[in-house]
Order: C-alpha cells, then structure tokens, then sequence
C-alpha cells in the first residue's frame, strides 16, 4: 500500500510534508513525490527510489508554498518509473492528486478517458482519478470528487488539490486507512495514523468528502453507489461463464502490488496494522461456508505445512452451536464472498466476545463481515453476479496462498520456498487462459455424460477440497447428484455404489498422492465404473485407467487446485446448458444466505 500525506495551514508545506513521509518510510516504497501550491504556482518534484533521492533533487530549490501533498508509491498498477510516481495530475495540469488503494476498474476506465480524448501521462490507475475530475470540474472541487467516486470500484483513500479552486484540499477514502488532524499552524492529512504525533487523529468514515481550508474543514456525507461497472452478460450467454472467463484477470488483480518476488514476501495492505500481533499468533480458525469453506479447508492444509502454523478449519454453520475448546492466541480468519452470511457472521461475534482475533477475506468492502473484523484482505474479484461461485472461489484460493506465505515467512518458510511459490503463481493466469482455451473439449465431455445422474469427485490432499467444489458446482448448477470424497475414502464405503452407471471425475494431477489415485481408479474400473481424470500435460499412463482425461498444464502441486477448479466449473456449467437449468439462478438458491 502507498502513503499520502496533505498539509494545508500558515507554515511553509514542504519541510512538514517531507518530516512526515520520512516517519513513514520505515514502510515499503519504490518512489516518492510532493506538490506545493503556492498562489497560483504548481511545484511538482517526483523521484524513483529512497525518499533521500526526492530530497537531492529538492536541495537548493526555493519551494514555498501553505497547501502540499506527499507520496510515497509501491507500485500496483504500473511499473516503477518517475512518470508513475505521485502526485498525479490532469490533462491541463490544474488538478493534482495523491492516491493510495487500488482502482479495479482501471482498465475500463482507461478506454473510457482516451476515447474522450484525455491524455494519460502515466501507467497508473490513480492518474485516472485526477481525469475523471477534470470531466466534473466546474469551479467546485469537491463537487467534482463526489461525482467521481461513484466511477471508480476499489478500495482508496485520495487527496486532492485545485489551481482553479484553490486555498483547500479535498479528501476522501473507500475502505483504506485516512486520517486528519491539527499539527501548528495547520491540518495534516494522512494514510498512516502514527505521524500524529501531538494530538489524536481523527479517523475518516468511507463516503465522507472533507473539505479543508488553512483553519477548518467540513466534512459532506455521500453515499457510494457504484454503478459504472459493467454488469451485463456481453457476449457470453450466462453470468456463470462470464464469471469463469474472468478468472485469469482475477488472478492479476489478487496479486497485483502485493507480491515481492525478490524478498519472497506478500504484502496485505489490510493487515499492516496486525502485522506485529501477528507474528505472535500460534493458531488460526478459518471459518466458511459452501465454497468459501472448502477454500478454508484448503488454506487449513496449505497453512499447516507451509507455515507451520497450527490451522484448522470450521463449517461456520455448525461452528457457531458448538462450544469448543480455544487457545487465547488464537486468529479467526473469516471467508466469505458476500461477506453477509449470517452463519458465518453470527462464528465471527462469538469468537469477538471471546476476545481473539479476527481477520476477513471477502469481496464485498463494504460488507458486515468487512466491519466486524479487525483487519481484511479484499478479493477483488469485481461483482460476481451468477449464484455459483466461480471467481470468487478462485480469488479465495489464490488469497490463501499468498497468506501462506505471509505467515509462513514470519516463521520458518525459506526464501527459496516462497519464491518459487510466487514465482509459479504468477503464471497461474496464463495456465487458465491456455484451460479456457479448450473450453470445447469439456464441452463434448458434457454432451458425452449428459445421460448420467450419480456421480463422485475423487481428490486427496490439496486437491480434496476443490472436490468438494466440484461436486457443489455439479449440485447447484446442474441439478446432478454430486459427492466429493478424498481418494482414500473410497474403499471405506462409497465404491460400493460403482456400476457402469456411475461417473468419477478423478483429479490426479502428476503429485505425491497420485500413485494412490491410480489405484482408486483401478478399483473403479473393476468395478465397471466409468471415469473422467483430471491429469498433468504428459501424463499418458492415465489414459489406460480413465475413459477420458482432461489435462491441466503442469504446475506445483500446491497450485494444482487453482488449476483443477476450471475444468470443474466448465463441466457443471455445459451439464447445467445441456439439462436446461437456470444457470445464473438455480432453484432454491440465493446469492447470500442471510438469515432474518
Ligand atoms: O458469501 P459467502 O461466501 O459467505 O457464501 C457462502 C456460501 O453460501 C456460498 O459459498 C455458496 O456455497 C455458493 N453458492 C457456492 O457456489
């Protein structure tokens, strides 16, 4: 996450912007910039690298000025060059804004402005803020910032000044950290809470526009009411496979500004404030429900061995009658998409009372579950509108595995481990595009399949809860009767329901436990049953023991899950086109399960 910081008072603004972006740089940033008003006069000085460098460059300059901004940058969206650093400014140079949080809808509203004619001067999705105000700008500031932030989707906080409506600075903030308060002579406004060194900030409330002058400020409520994003079907014929074509995209926007390969390390802008407590914690609860349960249970497995930490997960719709046994230092760690299931909730405000931790993963900002927790990790995964879960699901996944490593590299998880890690991740959207690809392939095995009614989702280990997915996507979509069971189960029971009229979809990639998915799919056969393998590129052996294979590009084992899940998606979605379901809206299901 960037830091802002604002000055508007009697004093001179740069010697107090550069004191505060210094008591700040003990965080990550790649490069640093300030703004000074002065009269009419815009200074704009902007750097790569330490804060020292925007220092060098500012020495024997006279600046002067009563109203500045201050930015120290991390790159998310666009590279670290000079051009990206902060303060941003317009087409006319009259409007000059620092920005800190992530614009999702950056890409959108990237062609929107050029195809007005705006022109872009940087990479950056902050810049776009400053071109969406010059489009309202008629004399007002902060009339033209209400208008803009029903354009932009995201989380952010930004700080922004006029030449042609000047002596005030304008602030506003969406689920990101921003505070303001009195130093001398003057108000201060700022991401990090801790350069309020004399008196207590205050801390803004989202959709709360402040207006400051030298002396006062006032602050003007507006509702957030997002509407510029696209939500209608384009050209696919479902949400659900709109949905699942976004899911490479997502996989960029989950990482984007959060990853640093060189230090192996994962960097949550929601959590920096629980960073220390967090080092101390020496067990995890992730709760859930459906889909976001078993991304819990798959982060249970990941956090396990990969961070070392002792991880379980918890159905919150029967956690919450249940009176376990808790260790103080104890975190909750929340999963839900809508952030409203009143099951997961209702786990939340129990273990709140019983005073641990808790800490969200959810795609709604604004969500209850985004209020109760004390800290959050945003999905980012846009509005999922389709009942399935499909992108958020993956987004969930992709979040725990960066979680992993931020755990893990507060224990005993190895440069080299966590690097490879990240590095593998990455290419994890291409490997989807490339699955996405021969989306026909699955759609033939539908067709093929489309008289079965029974069927089984084998995965062990990481893959065991994406067997759970599958099956839940089979349910809910097409109607079919689904279970997933972990390969080793099989023989303890349910092979006894295997003819030739039922079908396994085995996931098996190339890993630790496929020798042991090989022989469940031998029992299966003799058994007469039919199968469907889920295996790695290469994997030829696999074609003698299942009917058919589908096969994912091959990735670590720990990924493998963000891989399988597609072809999964795909399969309940062809079934459920096939079977004529509604797709989008399966009976007696709802978007939220919220409880009145
Ligand atoms: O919004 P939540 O993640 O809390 O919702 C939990 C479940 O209701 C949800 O995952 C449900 O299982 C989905 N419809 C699955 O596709």
């Amino acid at each position: 996450m960037s830091e802002i910081v604002g000055y508007i008072g009697k004093k001179n603004a740069l010697p107090i912007l550069i004191e505060k972006m210094k008591q700040m740089s003990f965080k990550e940033y790649d490069s640093s910039g300030i703004l000074v008003l002065s009269d009419n006069k815009a200074i704009l000085v902007k750097v790569v690298g330490r804060l020292e460098n925007l220092e060098k460059k500012l020495k024997n300059k006279k600046i002067e000025g009563n109203i500045g901004l201050g930015h120290l940058r991390w790159a998310s969206v666009g590279r670290v060059i000079t051009k990206n650093a902060h303060p941003h400014f317009d087409c006319k140079k009259e409007i000059f804004l620092v920005h800190s949080g992530m614009i999702e809808n950056h890409k959108e509203l990237r062609r929107q402005l050029i195809k007005e004619g705006h022109i872009l001067s940087s990479e950056t999705d902050s810049e776009l803020i400053c071109h969406l105000i010059e489009n309202y700008f008629q004399g007002n500031l902060e009339e033209a910032v209400k208008k803009t932030i029903q354009k932009i989707r995201g989380a952010y906080a930004f700080v922004v000044v006029s030449r042609k409506d000047p002596q005030k600075i304008v602030a506003v903030k969406f689920s990101s950290p921003l505070f303001f308060g009195k130093v001398k002579d003057g108000i201060l406004i700022a991401s990090d809470k801790s350069i309020f060194t004399k008196f207590k900030p205050i801390e803004t409330k989202d959709g709360e526009i402040i207006v400051f002058r030298r002396d006062k400020f006032h602050i003007l409520k507006e509702r957030i009411n997002f509407q510029s994003e696209n939500l209608d079907k384009g050209i696919y014929p479902h949400f659900m496979l709109k949905e699942i074509f976004e899911e490479p995209e997502i996989i960029e926007n989950v990482i984007r500004g959060r990853v640093i390969l060189e230090k192996g390390m994962v960097k949550f802008g929601g959590l920096d404030a629980l960073k220390e407590k967090l080092k101390k914690i020496n067990n995890l609860i992730l709760i859930g429900c459906g889909s976001s349960f078993y991304a819990a249970k798959f982060g249970e497995i990941l956090l396990q061995e990969y961070a070392k930490i002792n991880a379980r997960s918890e159905i919150a719709s029967e956690f919450r009658y249940l009176d376990p046994f808790l260790n103080k230092s104890t975190a909750v760690i929340s999963i839900s998409q809508s952030g409203e299931s009143t099951d997961t909730l209702a786990v939340l405000k129990k273990m709140k009372e019983k005073g641990m931790m808790t800490i969200g993963i959810t795609n709604v900002i604004s969500s209850s579950q985004a209020k109760e927790t004390d800290a959050g990790i945003y999905l980012r995964a846009g509005t999922e509108i389709a009942v399935a879960s499909t992108k958020t699901f993956l987004s969930q996944l992709i979040t725990l595995v960066m979680l992993t490593i931020y755990f893990g590299r507060q224990r005993s998880m190895d440069l080299k481990t966590s690097k490879r890690i990240l590095q593998e991740l990455i290419k994890t959207s291409n490997f989807i595009r490339e699955i996405l690809n021969r989306r026909s392939e699955i759609e033939k095995l539908a067709k093929k399949y489309q008289e079965f009614k029974n069927f089984y989702v084998l995965g062990m280990k990481y893959n065991f809860p994406i067997a759970l997915e599958g099956a839940l996507k089979l349910k809910e979509v097409s109607y079919l009767h689904a279970e997933g069971i972990c390969g080793g189960e099989l023989k303890h029971g349910p092979i006894a329901l295997i003819d030739k009229n039922f079908l396994t979809i085995a996931i098996c990639p190339s890993d630790s436990v496929y020798d042991k998915m090989k022989s469940n799919l031998q029992e299966i056969k003799k058994g007469n049953g039919l199968v469907i393998a889920i295996a790695t590129q290469g994997n030829r052996e696999i074609q003698k023991l299942a009917d058919d294979v589908f096969y994912i590009p091959k990735t670590l084992e720990i990924l493998t899950p963000i891989l399988t899940v597609i072809p999964l998606q795909l399969l309940s979605y062809y079934f459920a086109v096939l079977l004529k379901r509604e797709i989008d809206k399966p009976r007696n299901l709802v978007k939220s399960v919220i409880e009145k």
